[in-house]
């Protein structure tokens, strides 16, 4: 874990209070932490620093949630891998998308977070217009891979071609992405391990739908966000499921209940000051609709339709 991190991070197990982490350092390289812990005073919890991965989660065997979830599985790893970054060896299918994350992040900020980054293309384009850049996922496998791609700059995977072949593919990051103001962690986007108001660039993309309490996450990238000058990227494809979050707590999707009817509409709402849940309130800037698309094998990719909104305050 990069040093520059450390005066930003905070106990996410104290939170609502924020009590701040303090390093304890084993091994490093070049301003990377690779071996080490950062424990806080208050409740004395330790979160280790394993070959440069920062596990900020207050349980990380209860994050998984009862085995392997499924964002650890190596082919869903792959999938997002070449969602994230396919154009890069010469798949076209997800350029449009990818360069409308990037139109809708601030051309300049000082402080940026991709909150369930994945493999972490947007945290990429958000180091490129910021003074530093974190990409945070529950999974620590995306966010080993992430790192991975961010120190290596090269990164060979596989995906179905068809049956049981295989059709490997490199990713080679451009040498003008930059990376040392760049740094992946562990987190829980309910509970993230920052200070209040450190971002001035938040985001969170298709996390809505598939974080198991939506409400409260919007709430905590509330928390972290700057009270002025800050931009807020969201969107998400609202595929509400009750096997991933019990139906009352969707934030749209129902014919009744406090959220009932369309989720960009309470979305907005919330972010507007609707009930005060999000405070001070935020102004919608931008919204529109961007397609994507995950590939399963070569002659099937899954397509999605991800609303978005851009809101600044
Ligand atoms: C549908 S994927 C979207 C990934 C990426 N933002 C994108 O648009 O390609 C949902 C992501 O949210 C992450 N996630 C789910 N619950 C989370 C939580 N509580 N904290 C952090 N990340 C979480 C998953 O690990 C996964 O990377």
């Amino acid at each position: 874990m990069k040093r520059f991190l450390l005066p930003h991070l905070i106990c996410p197990a104290c939170l609502p209070k924020e009590n701040p982490l303090l390093a304890s350092v084993s091994r490093e390289k070049d301003g990377d932490i690779t071996t080490g812990y950062l424990s806080c005073n208050k409740c004395k919890r330790r979160f280790p620093i394993k070959d440069g991965i920062a596990l900020l989660v207050p349980d990380p065997d209860a994050s998984l949630s009862g085995g392997q979830w499924r964002y650890e599985d190596p082919d869903t790893i792959n999938r997002y891998l070449w969602s994230h970054y396919a154009e890069l060896h010469g798949d076209d299918e997800n350029r449009a998308a990818n360069a409308a994350w990037a139109d809708s992040l601030a051309d300049k900020s000082a402080s940026a977070l991709d909150a369930g980054c994945s493999v972490g293309r947007v945290a990429f384009e958000m180091a490129a217009r910021s003074g530093w850049a974190v990409g945070c996922d529950l999974s620590r496998n995306f966010v080993a891979t992430a790192r991975r791609l961010a120190l290596e700059r090269n990164l060979t995977y596989s995906l179905p071609l068809e049956g049981k072949l295989r059709e490997v593919f490199q990713i080679k990051l451009p040498d003008d992405w930059r990376t040392d103001n760049l740094e992946f962690v562990v987190a829980d986007a309910l509970r993230l391990p920052f200070a209040g108001e450190t971002f001035q660039q938040s985001a969170s993309l298709n996390v809505l739908d598939r974080i198991s309490y939506p409400l409260a996450h919007l709430f905590e990238m509330n928390r972290i966000a700057c009270r002025r000058g800050a931009s807020f990227l969201f969107a998400s494809p609202f595929s509400w499921s009750s096997s991933e979050i019990p139906e009352e707590l969707w934030l749209g999707g129902t014919v009744t209940g406090p959220h009932k009817g369309r989720a960009l509409e309470n979305v907005r709402s919330l972010l507007e000051g609707k009930g005060k849940v999000l405070s001070p309130p935020w102004q919608v800037s931008r919204s529109g609709e961007i397609p994507w698309k995950m590939r399963s094998h070569c002659n099937h990719c899954e397509s999605f339709k991800s609303q978005m909104l851009v809101a600044v305050r």
